[in-house]
C-alpha cells in the first residue's frame, strides 16, 4: 500500500500506460479518478476495479478541464498521460497538424496543471508527473518532428514548473518512455506499409531486444508518486531498454 491515503488524478487512463498506471496506483491504495475522452474503454477499466472513479474528460478542453477540476476537492497527485503520435517529418506536418499536437501533448499538460496546481499549493504539498518520450530533445527520432518538438517542450515544462514551485511543496517529474506495446503503439505498426518489419524495426532500436510493457512504466510512476521519492524533482527519468545509450 505504498500510495495509501494518496488522492490520484489520472489523464488517459482508457488504455495503454495510463490505464496500467491507474490500476497500479489503485492497487498501491490510492484513490483514483481516472479520466480519458473514451467512455466506453472507461467503463471496463472500471469493470476491472470497481474502487476507481471515472470521468470522462477532454484534456485539451478549457470548460471541461475547468468545471472537473472544480469539482475535485483534494488531490495529491497529476499523473498526466495524453499524448497524440504524429508520423512524419516537418515536411509532412501542415498547419493543422502541428496545431493538433501542440493542443493535444502540450497545451492539455498546462490545462490540467493551471487548474490543479492551486489545490495542492493550498495543501503546501502536490506533485505532478508528466508522461513525455525519449523521442524529445534526448533522442532524435526518424519521422517524428511534431512529437519530438512537443515532447522536448514537455521536459522544459517540467523543469519550470519544478523549479518555480521547488520551496512550496511541489514536485514535477518526467517519464521519457522508449518504446511501449500500447493499443497506439499496435496502431501504427499495423498503418505501416509493411507491418512486420515495422513492429521488427521497432523492437531492435531498443537495445534490449525487446519493447516495454505498460506495467514497467506503471512500477515507475508509482515510485514518483510515492513519499518514496519526496527528494526527487525536476527529473527527466529514461524508460527505454538502452534506446538512448
Ligand atoms: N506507447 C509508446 O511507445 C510511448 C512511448 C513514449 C511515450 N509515450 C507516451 O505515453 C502516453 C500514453 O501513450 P500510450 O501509448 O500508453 O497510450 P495510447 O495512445 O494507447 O492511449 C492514449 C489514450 O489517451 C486518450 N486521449 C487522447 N486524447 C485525449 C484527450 N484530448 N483527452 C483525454 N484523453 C485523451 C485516448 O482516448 C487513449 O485512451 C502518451 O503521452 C505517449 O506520447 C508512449
Amino acid at each position: 500500500m505504498r500510495l495509501k491515503n494518496k488522492n490520484i488524478i489520472v489523464t488517459a487512463a482508457a488504455q495503454g500506460i495510463g490505464r496500467a498506471t491507474a490500476l497500479m496506483f489503485a492497487k498501491e491504495g490510492a484513490a483514483v479518478i481516472a479520466t480519458d475522452i473514451n467512455e466506453e474503454k472507461l467503463s471496463e477499466l472500471s469493470e476491472e476495479n470497481n474502487e476507481i472513479k471515472t470521468h470522462k474528460l477532454d484534456a485539451t478542453n478549457k470548460t471541461e478541464v475547468e468545471k472537473f477540476c472544480s469539482s475535485v476537492n483534494n488531490v495529491d497527485v497529476l499523473f498526466h498521460a495524453v499524448g497524440f503520435v504524429h508520423h512524419g517529418t516537418l515536411m509532412d506536418c501542415d498547419d493543422d497538424e502541428f496545431t493538433r499536437s501542440i493542443n493535444v501533448n502540450v497545451y492539455s499538460a498546462y490545462l490540467m496543471s493551471y487548474n490543479l496546481l492551486p489545490k495542492m499549493l493550498n495543501k503546501g504539498k502536490g506533485n505532478i508527473i508528466i508522461v513525455s518520450s525519449a523521442a524529445s530533445n534526448v533522442k532524435g527520432a526518424p519521422n517524428r518532428f511534431i512529437y519530438g518538438t512537443t515532447k522536448a517542450a514537455l521536459n522544459g515544462f517540467v523543469k519550470a514548473l519544478a523549479i518555480d514551485y521547488v520551496k512550496k511543496g511541489i514536485r514535477c517529474n518526467a517519464i521519457l518512455p522508449g518504446t511501449v506495446e500500447t493499443p497506439s503503439w499496435e496502431g501504427r505498426v499495423n498503418m505501416a506499409d509493411d507491418p512486420k518489419k515495422a513492429r521488427e524495426d521497432f523492437i531492435a532500436r531498443q537495445a534490449m531486444g525487446r519493447l516495454a510493457q505498460p506495467d514497467e512504466i506503471a512500477s515507475f510512476a508509482t515510485y514518483l508518486a510515492s513519499d518514496e521519492s519526496d527528494f526527487v524533482t525536476g527529473t527527466l527519468n529514461l524508460i527505454d531498454g538502452g534506446w538512448t545509450l
